[in-house]
């Protein structure tokens, strides 16, 4: 059963997961231009996260590292599907507060989200 405020098209096959989590933790070079999530610390907030959706008890959610999901100057970045929502966080209370209101909850967390203009896309 999907969380509160999302819902599937009708003709659409269940969902293997209700929600599906994508924390880049991608890592270049220090000197590289783009810089890279992994450098500001994405690696340990997207374990602490799916150590915290466990305790939680977290049922047909997916966290999942990620490699460079090309929105570098905005990271560490994730984005949360079925909703297409980009989250930029620094912090393990920023990750906490994703997965408590949106993965689990259905409710996004407004002052966490980032627009990605597609049109701004590298490559
Ligand atoms: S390194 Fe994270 S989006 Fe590119």
């Amino acid at each position: 059963m999907a969380p509160a405020g999302i819902q599937a098209a009708a003709d659409a096959p269940e969902l293997v997961y209700c929600v599906h989590v994508f924390c880049c933790t991608n890592e270049r070079p220090t000197t590289h231009w783009r810089g890279s999530c992994a450098h500001k610390g994405s690696r340990a907030l997207c374990d602490y996260m799916c150590r915290l959706g466990m305790v939680l008890g977290a049922r047909r959610i997916r966290i999942n590292h990620a490699g460079c999901l090309n929105v570098c100057e905005h990271g560490p970045v994730m984005v949360i599907y079925p909703e297409g929502i980009w989250y930029k966080y620094e912090s393990q209370s920023d990750v906490a507060e994703i997965l408590r209101s949106h993965v689990m909850g259905g409710v996004p967390v407004q002052r966490l989200m980032v627009a990605i203009d597609p049109a701004t896309l590298h490559g």
